[in-house]
């Protein structure tokens, strides 16, 4: 009886590890699935400020569109169970200034949003894109790791 009762407590403990693993594995998954998209809608409108597409408003505001979304999602997307596994790129000092890399997110969303009414040419889309985009390398250069 009692050999069957510590059975059962070693499955549960079992148990609530994986599930446990699973959430951390699954934030990361989610928020690199999302930061592809947020990479993927970028690549077009970077064409576009090198000269080598033509402007399109469509595909700038599209980019935009889904940095605002992402950057609302992303901020719930770094539990503190989720340094590490999942071959993950970010930084362990995420964690030690949660607020600060936050706030990257919420200056991300503000300026994406700002940006949406004011990028109406090509030399609208020159003049206000930039600074968006200094917030993917402001948060990268401090919380993610350099591919080597
Ligand atoms: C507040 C911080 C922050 C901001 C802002 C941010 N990123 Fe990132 N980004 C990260 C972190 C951290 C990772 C690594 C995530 C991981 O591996 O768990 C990452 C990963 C990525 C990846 C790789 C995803 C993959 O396939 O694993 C791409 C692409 C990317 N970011 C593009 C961008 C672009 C483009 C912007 C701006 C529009 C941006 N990011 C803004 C923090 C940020």
């Amino acid at each position: 009886m009692k050999l069957v009762f510590r059975t059962m407590l070693i499955t549960a403990a079992a148990a609530i590890a994986i599930s446990g693993a699973y959430a951390q594995s699954a934030a990361i998954a989610k928020r690199k699935d999302i930061l592809k998209g947020v990479g993927d809608a970028t690549k077009p409108v970077a064409a576009m400020l090198k000269g080598e597409a033509p402007f399109d408003n469509a595909k700038a505001q599209k980019a935009l569109a889904t940095y605002a979304s992402a950057a609302k999602e992303l901020k719930g997307l770094f539990p503190a169970d989720s340094k590490t596994g999942g071959d993950t790129a970010a930084l362990p000092k995420i964690w030690d200034e949660k607020a600060k890399f936050d706030a990257i997110f919420d200056k991300l969303a503000a300026d994406a949003t700002a940006a949406a009414g004011a990028i109406k040419d090509e030399a609208s889309l020159k003049a206000n894109f930039g600074k968006v985009l200094g917030n993917c390398k402001a948060c990268h250069d401090d919380y993610r790791a350099k591919k080597s």
